[in-house]
């Protein structure tokens, strides 16, 4: 399979036509093409020049998700999500400075994307981290999407400052600000409908990670951030599968495995 090496990315291609590229810059996925659409969203506004983390297709949260609720806790002096989504990982060291090993997998088929994280513990004490695939997904109109397989499910919901809400309704359409994290979901399969006949669907499927966080900052939110259009909350919604409700503890010598496969379907 061709892969392109230039100096901020990497582009692989696939011969039935499907593409991927991925920044060096926090090794966010910033494109992924099937079937001649772009799958993605990418802020027209985003920073790519490595000032600020890429607003847009996968960028990786490790080793906090947000920000540690407990100041005295080890990933506290860490900026939200983490670091590893605006960093080089020579910087990455220096800032988080455990010993480990992040292998990070990208394989690409002609209607699937697959992104696999390895975490090695290295060092001589044991570590805690979370990790969350940060996904953006372009949408055509935002009202017509549903999200299946989070019903009837509880969830923090961080619009109303983390109060804990119960889900009744089949699926998840969104009108308004939405920024919620399902804990210890049962499913490892989530199905993202976009409601248009010109769109494929996509089936995201999890492994081993078992929280996931759905986001859309809508019209206020999407106003204050600098690196998002003030419309562009109609294009996207972000479902990110993660280990965000509670921290990994990662053993000296043990390594830890997660990730995700998104597959386009009618
Ligand atoms: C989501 C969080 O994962 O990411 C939201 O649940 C947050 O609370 C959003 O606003 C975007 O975060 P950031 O740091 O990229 O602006």
């Amino acid at each position: 399979m061709p892969v392109k090496v230039l100096e901020e990315k990497v582009i692989l291609e696939h011969p039935s036509g499907s593409s991927t590229e991925v920044y060096f810059y926090g090794a966010t996925v910033t494109s992924w093409k099937c079937k001649g659409k772009e799958r993605l969203f990418l802020s027209k506004n985003s920073f790519l020049n490595g000032t600020k983390a890429i607003r847009g297709g996968i960028p990786l949260v490790f080793p906090q998700f947000g920000k540690a609720s407990d100041s005295s806790f080890e990933t506290a002096i860490l900026p939200q999500h983490g670091l590893a989504d605006n960093q080089v990982p020579e910087n990455l060291r220096k800032e988080w400075p455990k010993k480990f090993r992040i292998i990070y997998t990208i394989t690409l088929t002609e209607d699937t994307l697959n992104n696999h994280l390895t975490v090695k513990n290295e060092d001589i004490k044991s570590f805690y981290f979370n990790a969350l695939l940060h996904t953006y997904y372009y949408v055509p109109d935002i009202s017509k999407v549903s999200i299946k397989g989070l019903s009837n499910l509880s969830y923090i919901d961080k619009v109303t400052k983390n109060t804990q809400v119960t889900d009744t309704n089949d699926s998840i359409t969104i009108d308004q600000e939405v920024d919620r994290i399902y804990a210890d979901v049962p499913s490892d399969e989530i199905y993202i409908d976009l409601g248009h006949e010109d769109f494929d669907n996509f089936i995201l499927r999890k492994i081993n990670l078992k929280d996931t966080v759905v986001w859309n900052p809508w019209i206020d939110k999407a106003h204050g951030m600098s690196d998002f259009g003030d419309d562009e909350y109609k294009q996207m919604v972000c479902v990110e599968p993660g280990t965000v409700s509670e921290y990994v503890n990662l053993n000296v010598g043990e390594t830890w495995e997660g990730g995700q496969i998104l597959k386009i379907s009618k």
